[in-house]
């Protein structure tokens, strides 16, 4: 203890203990799961014998939603479409960059028709610069953006050629990084923007190198605990001060305390059903 705190008022000498921490009100997507249900398996988390409870799964939807909004987030809401259970998992739909909007082109026959569904509603709204990708790619289920720069996971979903595709069209630097547990097959189940320079991941479920890549440009980031990874504790939102997740993810809502943010708990228990939760029903519409 210093020496000052025994002879003055320990107020005087108060250093806040981590950086003040600002929101930004971000302009968010969301799609009702009306549809919602688990008639398939794409990923390890998927059971279609295991029923699924679609009343509740919409009121935990709700919750993330009205969540925003008490947050002071702008939500939209793209009309979910019957014969598409996954849709709800808006972050796969595009990803939205200055204005510019990449079109997904998703891994499985099951969810394909999403990608344009996404794209005609992007362009509804009246988004001009817009890209048909090329390669198979699913959003922001694979392309996170971390200020000026942007992550790309592959390996299980997203072609990493689709990687220079996005960094041509959007014009920032991509950094790929190989994801190796089945279990996170996703990007956004392994890795969580923060802040603009900040992100929290989970270093066993990339590759060595994509690990010793991430040491390199985040050497102060977050590390997850296995048991936080597993009930998708890094499958979060941070608007720069609030950071929704899982309200299970105990350990990362102490470490993000510890630095300043106000980890607010989630409960989606109906979506992780289908290998989801809070970042999965949110893509973020980055205007210019
Ligand atoms: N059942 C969906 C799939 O396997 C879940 C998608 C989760 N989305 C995400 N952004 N990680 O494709």
């Amino acid at each position: 203890m210093p020496i000052t705190d025994t002879i003055t008022p320990a107020g005087a000498y108060y250093r806040p203990a981590a950086p003040a921490r600002v929101a930004t009100r971000r302009r968010l997507l969301m799609c009702r799961p009306r549809h919602y249900d688990v008639t398939y398996s794409i990923n390890p988390w998927m059971n279609p014998q295991l029923a699924t409870d679609n009343a509740l799964a919409v009121r935990q939807w709700e919750a993330l939603r009205d969540l925003y909004l008490e947050l002071g987030h702008v939500v939209e809401e793209i009309d979910p479409l019957d014969g598409l259970p996954d849709m709800v998992f808006a972050a796969n739909g595009a990803t939205v960059v200055d204005g510019r909007v990449y079109g997904a082109r998703f891994r499985h026959a099951e969810r394909t028709a999403e990608g344009p569904a996404y794209l005609r509603w992007l362009e509804g709204r009246g988004y001009k610069d817009v890209l048909w990708p090329e390669f198979v790619n699913e959003g922001e289920g694979d392309f996170l953006t971390v200020g000026r720069r942007i992550l790309a996971g592959t390996g299980f979903r997203t072609d990493p050629r689709s990687h220079l595709e996005a960094q041509e069209f959007l014009g920032l630097p991509v950094t790929s990084l190989t994801l190796v547990n089945p279990d996170y097959y996703h990007l956004d189940t392994a890795l969580a923007v923060l802040s603009d320079d900040e992100v929290m991941y989970y270093p066993a479920a990339f590759s060595p190198g994509s690990q010793a890549v991430l040491r390199a440009m985040f050497p102060g980031a977050v590390l997850a605990s296995a048991e936080d990874a597993a009930v998708f504790g890094l499958n979060a939102f941070s608007d720069g001060r609030h950071v929704l997740l899982p309200a299970a993810a105990t350990g990362l809502h102490a470490q993000l305390r510890a630095r300043g943010f106000e980890p607010v708990g989630v409960e989606l228990s109906e979506l992780l059903k289908a290998g989801g939760s809070v970042k999965c029903c949110t893509l973020e519409l980055r205007d210019r």
